[in-house]
């Protein structure tokens, strides 16, 4: 499978692209700093029998270095099987609260920014009779929670554009993979504290990439976490008022 990956260089993007690059996918690399895609490039490069793995710069703050990206990885690959977008920003609800700044950048990055990357990588896979699109949304986007009430409203806003996509394009050969972790142990998480049902990235990479093969339109990482948040949507709103969650 040829692959344009973003947001390969840490976390579960990094774990989801060592196990594609060693069963043999094809990767071009997309991200904001050269020096780390570089460095990701090689290690993948080690990790899948020496298979070149170029790169191309792509800063989700900056909407104009989306679509040459991918037009970049499309040359180099020779076409496009799938799109991969691991990208995305954190911020507790505290800092965002009072970070206006920050916010601006958080709800561009992991919303307004994503969705013209998604809609650039869905035209290009959509002129070759189609491919996987899978993007990494969140668990806070199911329901309006007090710990992630701005980070979970783009990312609830994401979630809607994938399904929709989904429903739109499935006819024409587009299979959109919309990934929503629970809490998994990266750089993004560090320091905060843990709960329950936390997982790791290798553990989230293996179950993301049976979703890309079988197409499967959600998928909640760990697994567990479909189930925790079916019960969190279901609890009424006066409880959702009283608790912390
Ligand atoms: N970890 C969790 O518990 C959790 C839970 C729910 C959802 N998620 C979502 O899952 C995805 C992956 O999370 P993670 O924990 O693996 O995060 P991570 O370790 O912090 O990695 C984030 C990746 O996004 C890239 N990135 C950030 N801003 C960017 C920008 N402006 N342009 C291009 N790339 C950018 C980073 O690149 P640099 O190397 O340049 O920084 C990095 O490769 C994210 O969308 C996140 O919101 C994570």
């Amino acid at each position: 499978m040829r692959v344009a990956f973003l947001g390969a260089t840490k976390g579960m993007g990094r774990a989801l692209a060592r196990r594609m690059a060693e069963r043999g996918d094809v990767l071009f690399l997309l991200g904001r700093d050269p020096r780390d895609l570089e460095r990701s490039a090689r290690d993948l490069e080690a990790r899948g029998g020496s298979r070149r793995v170029g790169t191309a710069r792509c800063d989700l703050e900056h909407a104009a270095t989306l679509g040459p990206a991918l037009d970049s990885a499309e040359a180099a690959l020779g076409g496009l099987d799938a799109v991969v977008v691991t990208a995305g920003l954190f911020g507790t609800q505290d800092r965002l609260e009072t970070d206006t700044a920050l916010l601006a950048r958080l709800l561009t990055v992991n919303f307004a920014h994503t969705i013209l990357f998604c809609e650039a990588a869905r035209k290009r896979l959509l002129a070759r009779g189609g491919g996987t699109l899978c993007v990494f949304s969140s668990v806070a986007g199911d329901r309006g929670r007090k710990p992630v009430v701005l980070y979970g409203a783009a990312k609830a806003g994401l979630t809607r554009y994938l399904e929709g996509l989904d429903h739109r394009f499935r006819g024409q050969g587009l299979h959109v993979v919309c990934v929503k972790p629970g809490f998994v142990r990266t750089s993004m998480t560090a320091g905060l504290p843990e709960p329950p049902f936390a997982g790791d990235p290798e553990d989230v990479a293996r179950v993301v990439l049976r979703a890309i093969d079988r197409g499967t339109p959600v998928v909640y990482v760990p697994p567990i976490w479909r189930w925790v948040m079916l019960v969190i949507r279901l609890l009424p709103r006066a409880v959702m008022r009283r608790v912390g969650f």
